[in-house]
């Protein structure tokens, strides 16, 4: 942080003895964020803590997709207004910080509905941070969301070796920012702006500083992941698939995976990245959203049910080992008992290996928004049911599947309990296996005995007649 900066901080909140509180909600480009913000705090003195009440700056970075998700926040605020005056009352100062696409979207809103927030900044303008705080220190209230023309990334400060490997041998980075798709139901687009993808070289750097500080698994992140495009060493234009070919040449990269993708952006390099990269996971997140083409018309997907089902057909024909993951939206406005049965053959048609799924929840700016048709809270909630038990019997019967076969697990983690470690299957999911099986770091070769709701039991890991055994050692 700069000299100016130090000079006007109050003697009690010296530079370097900040204490900074970050709370994270939505997809994992706000994870990736809020890692890559906190680098810059690191930079500029910041010393992370899990403790909000200690925190000398309370940062949420926030999530708009739907309804809830953007109130969440405002309870919140309630919450730290409280903590700050307490503090308050202890003679320390806190300053509030709200980023993400809340931030994006309600700006100046946020700065008059919640007086306790110090600062807005969006996703765009995070290289900004250090400035917009130094005036916060002087005592403005600051709103940061122009969609910013310069690299954000190319000005933020890289993790150090020691933060990297302290986040865990698995890490996100970001591709691709920004979406140009404009369904009819989503934010993305205004709060993450239009779309823009980084170039090769930095993508390429960035991912060897990982692997060098003993990241294994990779996964590219993107709004719109597979629309990422740029230029290899001759100025030819390449996609997603060539950029995958290109890591997975990184020493010590074992595991590539990336997400969201779009199926209309699904093409035959990235296919064939499917077909011949062994370091390429065989597990694509596919979101469809419905099964009728007249929602997903009205969605602007730009794509058929029967698009998709060929398109699941020639990635399976590729890597025929490779599970489906989607999201589905139950409810847009017009969507008739006819058009959710439609939903339900798709998903069907398919089989996932897992899925997300939720009503739809009208955003403010959204052409969905103002259509006619809006389906009722009792019927979205009973098509909701209906398809997650679908679903969710989908999801196990894949799991169930998987036993008794070998599957290689990338080890992330000592497990809940002695003498097990917890990992990663190809899928994704939760493997608890015995410390023996390898240490962390490992992909490892282990036999699946059990499948539990949300993770897998390796051969060895289970232990004799405990009905109590609760094997959660990772996070879903
Ligand atoms: N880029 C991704 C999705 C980003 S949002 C894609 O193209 O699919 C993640 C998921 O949230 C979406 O796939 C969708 O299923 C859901 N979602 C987005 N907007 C929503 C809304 N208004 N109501 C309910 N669900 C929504
Ligand atoms: Fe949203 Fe559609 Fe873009 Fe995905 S592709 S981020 S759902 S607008
Ligand atoms: Fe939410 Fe923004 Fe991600 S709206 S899902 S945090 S892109």
């Amino acid at each position: 942080m700069s000299d100016t900066r130090q000079a006007t901080v109050p003697p009690t909140r010296q530079a370097g003895s900040r204490k900074v509180f970050i709370k994270t909600y939505g997809c994992q480009m706000n994870v990736y964020d809020s890692q890559r913000m906190g680098d810059a705090l690191a930079k500029g003195g910041y010393v992370a803590t899990e403790a909000m009440e200690e925190a000398d700056l309370v940062l949420l970075n926030t999530c708009h997709i739907r309804e809830k998700a953007a109130e969440k926040i405002y309870s919140e605020l309630g919450r730290i207004r409280r903590l700050k005056a307490d503090r308050a009352l202890a003679g320390k100062g806190t300053q509030v910080a709200v980023a993400g696409c809340v931030a994006q979207a309600e700006g100046e809103e946020i700065i008059a509905r919640a007086p306790v927030v110090d600062l807005v900044i969006g996703p765009q303008t995070y290289h900004r941070l250090p400035q917009a705080l130094s005036r916060v220190d002087r005592g403005e209230r600051v709103v940061e969301t122009d969609h910013a023309v310069e690299d954000k990334f190319a000005h933020l400060p890289e993790a150090s070796r020691r933060e990297i490997r302290a986040r865990g041998v698995t890490a996100f980075l970001t591709v691709q920012e920004g979406c140009d798709k404009f369904c009819t139901f989503c934010v993305v687009p205004y709060t993450r702006g239009a779309e823009a993808s980084r170039p090769l070289a930095r993508i390429v750097d960035e991912a060897k500083q990982l692997a060098d500080a003993g990241v294994r698994e990779v996964t590219l992140l993107g709004q719109n992941v597979n629309a990422w495009h740029g230029e290899d060493a001759a100025g030819r234009p390449i996609g997603l698939g060539a950029l995958l070919f290109a890591l997975a040449e990184i020493p010590g990269l074992d595991r590539l995976r990336y997400t969201t993708s779009h199926p209309r952006d699904m093409d035959d390099a990235l296919i064939a990245a499917h077909r011949d990269l062994d370091a390429l996971m065989p597990y694509l997140h596919l979101p469809v959203q419905a099964g009728s083409d007249r929602i997903l018309k009205a969605m602007n997907r730009r794509h058929t049910a029967a698009d998709y089902l060929r398109l699941v057909e020639r990635i399976r024909a590729a890597r025929p080992d490779i599970a489906l993951s989607g999201d589905f939206i139950v409810g847009f406005p017009g969507e008739d008992d006819a058009d959710f049965e439609a939903t339900m053959q798709l998903v069907e048609a398919v089989g996932y290996a897992s899925a997300f799924s939720f009503k739809y929840s009208p955003r403010p700016g959204t052409p969905g928004a103002d259509m006619t048709g809006h389906v009722g809270e009792a019927v979205k909630g009973e098509r909701l049911a209906r398809l997650q038990d679908l679903l969710r019997r989908q999801q196990q019967g894949f799991s169930e599947s998987l036993v008794g076969r070998r599957l290689d697990v990338l080890v992330e983690k000592p497990g809940r309990h002695a003498g097990q470690v917890v990992g990663r299957s190809p899928y994704l999911q939760p493997v608890v296996m015995p410390q023996s099986a390898g240490s962390v770091g490992d992909v490892v070769s282990v036999a699946i005995a059990a499948s539990l709701a949300n993770s897998l039991i390796a051969e060895g890991a289970m232990p004799a007649a405990s009905p109590a055994f609760q094997p959660a050692g990772l996070v879903a």
